[in-house]
């Protein structure tokens, strides 16, 4: 049974859906449903469930973008400061600006990756079982057509003993297998069935599968050599993109599960020690948010800092390229690497 009052939310709730769910949005998509069958509940659940949440919703398929537009493109365009075009995609390095001695003294390693689904398929959230394990074949078998600088072995997720999935996930290789946002999402059904990572023998490269989204494709170093990570990233898109068709349309660019992720699907990533700034938190992710980043703990999205290290990355993907986001990550964590030098010690 669909609900048919407006949704109320508690006073301490500041999500994007609370915000745009207003009385005239709520009477245009009450009682949806797309054809792979995700209702307009389904589409809010993980924020009415989790009133904490800062968006509260996730698509459940390529249609969620076009059938509950009404609610999605206000969240879209409040997130990413536009409803798209998305343009043309840019992993080009050539025109990077340089990190400055201060920031590479404190970056200790970065990692960038982009978020993918396969075109066909529902996304996570309303995809079928037997859809899953399709798209986990799909995967693995596009896996060795990878180059032989990227090689290496799929570890399935059912079966892993404990203390190996414990191990990648601290080493901030594999995913994490409890996420209450997720799970209200629908994503975590049937798990761990039909979940994986892909690692390169070296560990710099890895893909996530059937986890928000059907692919994470990932690469991962020590230091702030971000032109290397995107030579090592775009290399192995490529070579999927030769034997996977990702879903993606003009307006929004690759689409996710999550509407954070629409356009380049790229979060760039540095692990940066700001000793002094750690000081005050608030402040913090106030200067970097007006950089136009984000603050994530050491152990990803809703963990914390530890020993004074954050992981710095670019917020929007929409209506950007790779190479405007790398652009203004850079010169965003140079001025942070500034405004810790310059602070005053305790
Ligand atoms: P995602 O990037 O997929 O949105 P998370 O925020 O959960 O998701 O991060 C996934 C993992 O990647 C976490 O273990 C996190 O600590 C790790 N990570 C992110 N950036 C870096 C980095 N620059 N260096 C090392 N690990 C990182
Ligand atoms: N659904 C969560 C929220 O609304 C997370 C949103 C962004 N992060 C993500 N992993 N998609 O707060």
């Amino acid at each position: 049974m669909g609900i048919s009052e407006l949704p109320t939310f508690s006073d301490a709730c500041a999500s994007l859906l609370k915000k745009h769910l207003t009385q005239t949005v709520w009477e245009e998509i009450r009682g949806l449903k797309t054809a792979s069958g995700y209702t307009t509940e389904a589409l809010m659940r993980s924020g009415l469930e989790q009133p904490d949440s800062a968006i509260g919703i996730y698509a459940g398929d390529a249609e969620s973008y076009t059938l509950f537009a009404p609610l999605i493109d206000p969240i879209i365009a409040h997130y990413h400061g536009n409803p798209g075009p998305h343009p043309k995609h840019d992993l080009s390095t050539e025109t990077l600006p340089f990190l400055s001695p201060m920031a590479k003294a404190r970056v200790l390693s970065t990692r960038i990756r982009v978020g993918r689904n396969l075109a066909g398929f529902p996304l996570g959230p309303a995809i079928t079982q037997e859809q899953r394990h399709e798209v986990e074949r799909l995967i693995t078998q596009a896996l060795p057509h990878l180059p032989e600088a990227l090689k290496g072995t799929y570890h399935p997720l059912s079966g892993m003993p404990e203390t190996v999935r414990d191990d990648l996930v601290a080493r901030h290789l594999l995913f994490k297998s409890t996420d209450r946002f997720l799970t209200s999402a629908g994503l975590m059904r049937h798990w761990p069935e039909a979940r994986g990572l892909f690692l390169s023998h070296d560990e710099r490269f890895s893909i996530w599968v059937n986890e928000e989204d059907q692919l994470r494709i990932i690469a991962l170093e020590k230091g702030g050599e971000i032109a290397e990570v995107i030579a090592c990233l775009t290399q192995g898109i490529a070579a999927l993109s030769r034997h996977l068709s990702f879903l993606a349309t003009k307006r929004l660019g690759y689409l996710t599960s999550c509407p954070t992720n629409l356009g380049t699907a790229m979060r760039a990533s540095v692990h940066m020690a700001l000793h002094a700034l750690a000081a005050d938190e608030a402040t913090l992710k106030k200067n970097a948010a007006a950089l136009g980043l984000q603050v994530r703990g050491i152990h990803g999205e809703h963990s914390q800092g530890q020993g004074g290290v954050y992981d710095i990355s670019n917020r929007r993907r929409l209506g950007i390229t790779e190479r405007e986001s790398l652009t203004r990550l850079i010169e965003g964590i140079n001025c942070l690497a500034e405004m810790d030098e310059r602070h005053p010690r305790p």
